[in-house]
Formats: structure tokens, sequence, C-alpha cells
């Protein structure tokens, strides 16, 4: 890790940067639990552990000040019905932000509250969606064929809390039931309890 302004660069063909410290790969058997067809989930991973996701990451000491960066790449494909996706989460430190810039692609960030507010925001090359605090985020790949790539940002003392959402679910699903991408309600979202 480098304490001096530094650069990097996207190949626009791969989007890989050409200098990270940290690549990620998320495969199903990394989602159990996570998709509402638990069948077809089964049954996909019976036959292949695919890579759903990757992430390069930029890193920088965890510290409030600093900026953690990088590039999320969400492959095309579905689970049953349901889009590829990452495993999503809150911010351990609830009141950071995001800022995601989505560079190809197109699909879904399917947001909630611990409130119990919820929004879902489009993501298609050349936007910009800016994650509030306290919003937890997972990003969804609606396309049939093509990676959806995002370049994110976010304060360096943040952190991932996957546990809620791994026990609770999004309220919010992103399925094909024929007809392309449509949000419903997850039958199966229930609120932690306290
Ligand atoms: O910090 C973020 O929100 C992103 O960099 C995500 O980590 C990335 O999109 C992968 O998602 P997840 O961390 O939910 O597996
Ligand atoms: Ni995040």
């Amino acid at each position: 890790m480098k304490d001096l302004p530094s650069s990097f660069n996207l190949d626009p063909s791969s989007f890989i940067p050409d200098e990270y410290d940290n690549h990620i790969q998320r495969k199903l058997s990394n989602m159990k639990g996570q998709y509402l067809d638990q069948q077809a989930y089964a049954a996909k991973l019976a036959d292949k552990d695919e890579i759903l996701y990757q992430v390069y990451e930029i890193k920088r000491p965890e510290i409030e000040g600093e900026i953690l960066h990088g590039i999320s790449i969400v492959h095309p494909g579905k689970v049953g019905d349901e889009y590829y996706m990452t495993k999503g989460h809150f911010h351990t430190v609830l009141e950071t932000a995001e800022i995601y810039y989505t560079l190809q692609g197109k699909g879904y960030m399917v947001m909630e509250t611990p409130e119990g507010n919820f929004a879902v925001e489009e993501l298609r090359a050349g936007r910009v969606l800016y994650v509030p605090p306290r919003w937890a985020h997972r990003s969804v790949n609606v396309s049939e064929d093509e990676d959806l790539v995002m370049f994110f940002a976010y304060p360096g003392n943040a952190g991932h809390d996957y546990g809620t959402i791994e026990t609770q679910g999004f309220r919010k699903l992103v399925l094909d039931r024929g007809n392309g991408p449509e949000i419903v309600d997850n039958p199966r979202w229930s609120p932690v309890e306290s």
C-alpha cells in the first residue's frame, strides 16, 4: 500500500484495474440461503460451483478519512428465476455512505434501512448511485449476457456487516418470471428480532 498520490488504469475491454491489492471471487457456494428457490440453488451447485461476482479492491487503511475503492463485476445468470447478485450488506459503521458509478451493463441496486425503508435504483452505464448512510445494498445484474461493472468508493472505517442480511434477507427480490426483471416482495423476509 503506497502512501503517495497514485492512479490506476482500467482497460475498457475487461475493466480489470492494472493495479489492485485484493481480488475477491464469490461463488455460488458462498450464497447459501440467499436465493429464494433453494431447490434450484442446490441443483445448480451440484452441477458447478460457478463464480457469480468478483471484486478488485484498492486497499487503504480502514480508518476514517480514507476512501476504500475498487471495481465490482457481477456476472450474468440466474438461480431459478432470480438474477445473479451480490450478498449485500449493511456497513458495520451504519452512518457511512457509498458511491457507485456503473461502467457497463444493467441492473438494480436493492437497498433498505434497519427502520424498514426500502428503495430500488436502476444501474446502467453512465449512471452514478449514491447510497446514503444506513442503507444496506445489494447489486443485481439483469442482463442476459453482459457483466455488470461498477466503480465503488466508501469510507475507510465503514466495514461490512453481512450477518444481518444473511439472517433476514432483503425485503425485495429481482426476479424474471418470464417477462424480464420484476421487483417483488421477498416472501421469506423477516425482521431480525431485537
Ligand atoms: O463495499 C461495497 O458495497 C462493494 O464493494 C461490495 O463489497 C461489492 O459490490 C460486493 O458485494 P458484497 O460485499 O455484498 O459481497
Ligand atoms: Ni458497501
